[in-house]
């Protein structure tokens, strides 16, 4: 059995990150959450993974490399334009050849990983597996409506008036019997072939698509708010460690990992907190649910339920909260006067401002 992870796409929802960052690369605790996704691959007993790229492909071959690392044979497939999830199937075939293959969205996380599914899925062998879920806004995602006996009826992708609250979570299993139904399609209104739409072709053709309902199982880290949420999820399990410099005046609370070679000073970190390589940290307040990449400063500062990137620097400034600070990006307390917001910001910049 092969994998097919998908790392390139457009990443509209996260810019400005994305105008120079791949989505999947975005780190949570300190680890970007692709290396999850393959992490779980390998646990489930995979070891061949093609991986699906876009622009952002140097970055992503830069940081997977041949997949060795991770115990994994990885095999880069370019993927011109982000066509959809059907088209990645499409140009993954010589690859894929006729086994069985998950195909895992790179931006996906799924706690406890996927080793069950994918035992589930080798023992039954139908020609399609997907799972479930609950969400509060069907209309985002590719939902599913189910008949009177729990069987997958239509498969509706994004849809304006959804059918249901069911939505396909990103792990789907199939096997050779894909590829004739993505060979079929033709582009969706929004331009994409779409994988629901392959799938429900399996099932107008009376093949066997298996689907499994799951419970608070998986985030798609594809906009802030859930990036944040899957930073929660996996500090509350950070195993606690000070390899870094702390000084007497400081006090740690809690679950915080302070990484070699940073230093910490005249600060308050509750956690569960990381704090990078190389950061310094003075007289700050970091709290619970903040992930600080390495090479950043935080001096007179507090911050917490916050995923900083690499190099970014915050100074002079009470408080920031549910933030996502991108890399090398800097934030200071402007001077007294003129009391005013000063600010530089790319292109698609969210910013929230107390009065
Ligand atoms: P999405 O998050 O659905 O799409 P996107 O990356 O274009 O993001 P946005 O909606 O914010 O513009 O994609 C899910 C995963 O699949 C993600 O890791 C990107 C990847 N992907 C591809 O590799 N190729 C594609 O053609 C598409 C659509 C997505």
């Amino acid at each position: 059995m092969k994998a097919l992870v998908l790392a390139g796409g457009s990443g509209s929802r996260l810019r400005p990150i994305t105008h120079t960052f791949a989505k999947q690369l975005v780190p949570v605790a300190n680890k970007p959450i692709l290396f999850y996704g393959l992490e779980a691959l390998r646990d489930a007993g995979i070891t061949d993974v093609g991986m699906v790229v876009g622009d952002t492909a140097p970055m992503i071959e830069a940081a997977v490399g041949d997949g060795s690392g991770f115990g994994l044979n990885v095999t880069y497939i370019r993927q011109a334009q982000p066509l959809g999830l059907a088209h990645a199937v499409l140009i993954a075939r010589e690859y894929l050849g006729d086994d069985d293959f998950v195909m895992y969205l790179g931006d996906n996380f799924i706690i406890g990983g996927i080793t069950p599914l994918v035992e589930e899925f080798r023992a039954g062998r139908p020609d399609a597996q997907i799972m479930l879920t609950r969400v509060a806004d069907p209309r985002q995602f590719g939902v599913a409506e189910l008949d009177q006996t729990g069987e997958v009826a239509r498969l509706e992708e994004k849809p304006r008036q959804p059918k249901s609250d069911l939505a396909l979570v990103g792990v789907y299993m199939f096997t050779a019997g894909v590829h004739e139904a993505v060979r079929h399609l033709t582009p969706s209104w929004r331009g994409e072939l779409e994988i629901t739409e392959a799938i429900q072709r399996l099932i107008d053709d009376g093949r066997k698509v298996r689907s499994t309902v799951v419970t608070g199982y998986w985030k798609d880290t594809g906009n802030v708010t859930d990036m944040l949420e899957v930073n929660r999820m996996v500090l509350e399990s950070l195993e606690p460690r000070v390899q870094g410099t702390v000084d007497d005046a400081t006090e740690l609370i809690g679950r915080v990992a302070i990484e070699g070679g940073a230093e910490v000073r005249s600060s308050r970190i509750v956690g569960p907190a990381v704090i990078g390589e190389g950061t310094r940290v003075s007289g700050s307040y970091v709290g619970p649910f903040t992930s600080v990449a390495q090479e950043c400063a935080i001096t007179d500062s507090e911050i917490e339920y916050s995923i900083l990137l690499r190099g970014a620097s915050i100074s002079g400034v009470r408080r920031i909260e549910a933030s996502l600070i991108g890399h090398d990006v800097e934030v200071t307390r402007s001077p007294r006067v003129p009391e005013a917001h000063r600010l530089i910001l790319g292109d698609n910049s969210k910013v929230q401002i107390t009065p």
